[in-house]
């Protein structure tokens, strides 16, 4: 992971935010690279599940909502951790804290970072919602909160896109955006943050409907995360027990991946049945029920819910890419000129080229004989359909590996040959083979590779 976090800062993937100032606990900013790799995995989210489909509208909601709705959806009761205070050194622990020994509150429990005896409280419940306040005076009146998720946003929107829309039950809403929350043991680089994006889908069927739709969101989703190039060997299912349950949910599932700190969820189905909107209907006074055209009958919708993180996700596509690779012969030859040779390392991120932030980049061999001229009419010609990149600094073989690191999946060199016959070479990240291509013909050449 240490490997993976220094690639990302280095070639900039992902930064701390706040860097200067000795960082911000939990909170990450993507750089260059990185915002380029999330705004694909989120688009390609947003196409499979709002543009492929005729039954779902997409949302964007405001992350600030009416201070009520945390109140009918139980996160002011029910989203919570329990935790303990260290009354020596005043830190604050989740009650499940592994590193605890013996029982917090009793004289035998031992604080985990200053080691002292029998100074931690009991497990007091805390809320892991952000509070802030509206308007110009910090009085209880005025709280609200940032969303711990994006879900309620489609909840209290779900008449509006109905009717707006158009569309019968069974349809879905799907939206895009940041969440918050104030997690006490966050970490694992931008698996678990403060600040995070959810790319989440809520489908409302009618009751009765609800185990085979969340069956069909289970395969769908699965088939999906496939689609990223993700290794299935990696990926497997869990099932919420009765403890792990969310207050909301009367069913789960996760899809976690085999990080290097072990198997995590980063996306859930749930099945919320009607919690959400009953309870929205009861806080607002506001009837949310629907009318089936076809049989006069009346009913609160049922809800399935498809909710990914997209930073969670991002770094699974990351996880999942990075490679360390023997060099040997050929390979070491092209690495040339970098203290290569046989038994170096070539460190790879073999990312879905669709997904790559980069999809090429442009190398004049040398900076001379009309190289760098030509180079410069095929970048320019690249730019206007894809995100490339130029690089006339050092050997080709350190291009290359500099390219490799970034996932960037193809390099295309202009050689000697290219100023006589206007051919270029490219060169493919994974198989390091090189094909002879009409300067010509690029675009078509590329856009061929880049589906899927
Ligand atoms: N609306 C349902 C919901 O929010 P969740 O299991 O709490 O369910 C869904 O969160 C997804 O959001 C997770 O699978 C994960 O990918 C992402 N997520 C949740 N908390 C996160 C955090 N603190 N940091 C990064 N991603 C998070």
């Amino acid at each position: 992971m240490d490997k993976l976090v220094s690639l990302a800062k280095r070639r900039g993937f992902v930064f701390q935010s706040s860097e200067i100032y000795g960082g911000l606990g939990s909170v990450w900013d993507y750089g260059p690279l990185g915002v380029e790799l999330k705004k694909n995995l989120k688009e390609r989210w947003w196409r499979s599940m709002v543009h492929e489909r005729q039954d779902i509208e997409g949302l964007d909601a405001a992350i600030l909502m009416h201070p009520k709705v945390w109140e009918a959806s139980g996160h002011v009761s029910g989203f919570t951790d329990p935790l303990v205070d260290c009354k020596q050194c005043k830190n604050r622990f989740r009650a499940d804290d592994p590193r605890i020994k013996g029982t917090p509150g009793q004289p035998d429990a031992q604080c985990p970072v200053c080691g002292s005896k029998g100074t931690l409280t009991a497990p007091r419940q805390f809320n892991l919602m952000f509070k802030t306040f509206m308007g110009p005076v910090e009085e209880q009146a005025a709280v609200t909160y940032l969303r711990p998720e994006t879900a309620q946003g489609i909840y209290v929107n779900y008449l509006n896109v109905l009717q707006s829309s158009r569309q019968k039950i069974p349809f879905g809403i799907a939206q895009i955006g940041k969440a918050f929350r104030n997690e006490i043991t966050p970490g694992n680089f931008i698996f678990r943050t403060r600040e995070f994006e959810q790319m989440e889908m809520q489908f409302f069927v009618k009751p009765g409907s609800e185990n085979e739709w969340f069956e069909f969101w289970r395969a769908e989703r699965m088939k999906w995360v496939e689609g990223l190039g993700i290794r299935s060997e990696k990926l497997r299912w869990h099932q919420h027990d009765q403890n792990e349950l969310a207050h909301y949910a009367k069913d789960a599932y996760d899809i976690q991946y085999e990080f290097p700190f072990g198997w995590q969820e980063f996306e859930g189905i749930h099945n919320r049945t009607d919690f959400d909107l009953s309870n929205h209907q009861k806080h607002a006074g506001k009837k949310l029920d629907y009318l089936d055209p076809k049989t006069n009958e009346r009913f609160i919708p049922y809800v399935v819910e498809t909710s990914a993180g997209a930073d969670r996700t991002t770094l699974v596509v990351l996880c999942d890419a990075y490679r360390e690779e023997g060099v040997s012969g050929a390979e070491a030859a092209e690495g040339e000129g970098e203290g290569g040779g046989s038994g170096e390392t070539r460190v790879v991120l073999k990312l879905k080229p669709s997904l790559a932030p980069l999809k090429a980049a442009v190398f004049p061999l040398v900076n001379k004989d009309g190289m760098p001229e030509l180079a410069h009419r095929i970048h320019d010609d690249l730019r206007r359909h894809f995100n490339v990149f130029f690089d006339d600094g050092g050997s080709i073989g350190r291009r290359y590996r500099r390219q490799d690191e970034a996932g960037t999946p193809f390099g295309v060199t202009i050689d000697g040959q290219s100023t006589q016959d206007q051919t270029v070479t490219v060169r493919d990240r994974d198989t390091l083979k090189q094909d002879r291509v009409a300067a010509a013909k690029l675009v078509e050449y590329l856009t061929q590779k880049l589906a899927g």
